[in-house]
């Protein structure tokens, strides 16, 4: 197929990327390099010259999206590009809507004109959509009433919603299109060749804060909130690895109809507790570092683990990496091999 994949310079856009050229599609990477790298784009275009273009460009440029998904016939879109930090959506939240949602938007009105109508749209979406779920709907089903808990969590919702009423239109018109929305849980780890890993600025995300101080490259992590109603006191997330959850993409893409619109959890389905992360890091790594208790951070969700029961009937797929351990170290290696990200290969 030949794929227009959006954001794939970030974290999962890149591991994305690589697994659609290893398995043989076109690949055109958009992606305004605000928070993603020119190297992955470099290393993917030196391994996949004749099916791979990066073309840099914002998801809102209507009249450079439309030329290019004609230029290259794109017929599936994988949307990563967005703004992805809860804690930042709080502060700056008319940010996130114009990105992650007027963005998207304008991205689909040019789709929306291009010669030839694109055939299959995968959205990342987000565990955040369901915002604190009540107790007895967790490990969380899709069917769990959406309500977030932060301005990111909305924008990937209203997004949803979005995109449910353009397939609808699609079906209307007679060119019905596959719509696919995958709710992410919390995405960790490294690619298994070691090319590509997880390197934002700023970094806010548990597993690389534990890392960076398992490195010395911070005196010490803090652990938002220790009196949450959880065994331990601190938040329950679902860590899964990336190249499994690049997988699901792959699956949704060849097996979604078009015509059809569904949504599926990506997660292990188990709950690690931020205590339990820093523990497999600390073991992992082999070294101790400071880890201090501080306040709650706004927007967090108590408990996020998934039922994955949905896409595991439906398209076959199961997490294959399901050991914190495994998941950590995979993190781990990258980030050892690569201490300054990517910047120590420019
Ligand atoms: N945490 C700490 N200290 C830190 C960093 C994080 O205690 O220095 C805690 C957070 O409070 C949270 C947990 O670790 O309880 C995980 O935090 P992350 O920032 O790693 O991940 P989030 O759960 O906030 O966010 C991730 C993705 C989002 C996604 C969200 C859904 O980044 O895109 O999961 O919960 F939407």
């Amino acid at each position: 197929m030949r794929v227009l994949v959006t954001g794939a310079a970030g974290y999962i856009g890149s591991h994305a990327s690589k697994r659609l050229l290893h398995d043989g599609h076109h690949v055109l990477a958009l992606d305004d390099l605000s928070r993603g790298h020119q190297t992955p784009m470099d290393l993917l275009k030196q391994s996949h010259p004749d099916r791979f273009t990066f073309a840099h460009g914002r998801l809102g440029d209507r009249v450079k999206v439309k030329s290019l998904v004609d230029d290259l016939k794109i017929d599936t879109v994988m949307h990563f590009g967005a703004l992805a930090y809860v804690g930042e959506s709080v502060d700056r939240p008319l940010r996130y809507y114009q990105n992650n949602v007027a963005g998207a938007i304008a991205m689909l009105e040019a789709l929306d004109c291009a010669e030839s109508p694109i055939q299959r749209f995968i959205f990342s979406s987000s565990c955040a959509t369901y915002g604190d779920p009540p107790d007895d709907l967790i490990p969380v089903p899709e069917t769990c009433p959406q309500s977030p808990t932060s301005p990111y969590g909305r924008t990937k919702l209203h997004l949803e919603q979005i995109l449910m009423d353009y397939a609808d239109h699609r079906r209307a018109k007679g060119s019905p299109i596959a719509l696919t929305m995958l709710r992410y849980f919390n995405v960790a780890g490294a690619d298994s060749s070691g090319i590509l890993g997880e390197d934002h600025d700023p970094e806010t995300h548990l597993i690389p804060i534990a890392i960076q101080c398992a490195l010395g490259q911070r005196d010490h992590i803090s652990i938002f909130g220790t009196d949450y109603p959880t065994p331990d006191g601190t938040n329950i997330r679902d860590y899964v690895h990336v190249d499994d959850l690049v997988d699901a993409h792959l699956r949704a893409m060849e097996r979604i109809e078009p015509g059809r619109t569904e949504a599926f959890n990506i997660g292990i389905g188990k709950g690690a507790s931020v205590r339990e992360v820093i523990e497999a890091v600390k073991r992992v790594s082999g070294s101790d570092f400071n880890v201090q208790e501080a306040p709650r951070r706004p927007g967090d969700a108590i408990a996020l683990f998934a039922d994955p029961s949905k896409i595991q009937s439906e398209l076959g797929w199961s997490a294959q990496h399901t050991d914190l351990d495994e998941i950590v170290r995979s993190a781990y290696d990258w980030m050892k091999a690569h201490p300054k990200g990517y910047d120590d290969k420019n």
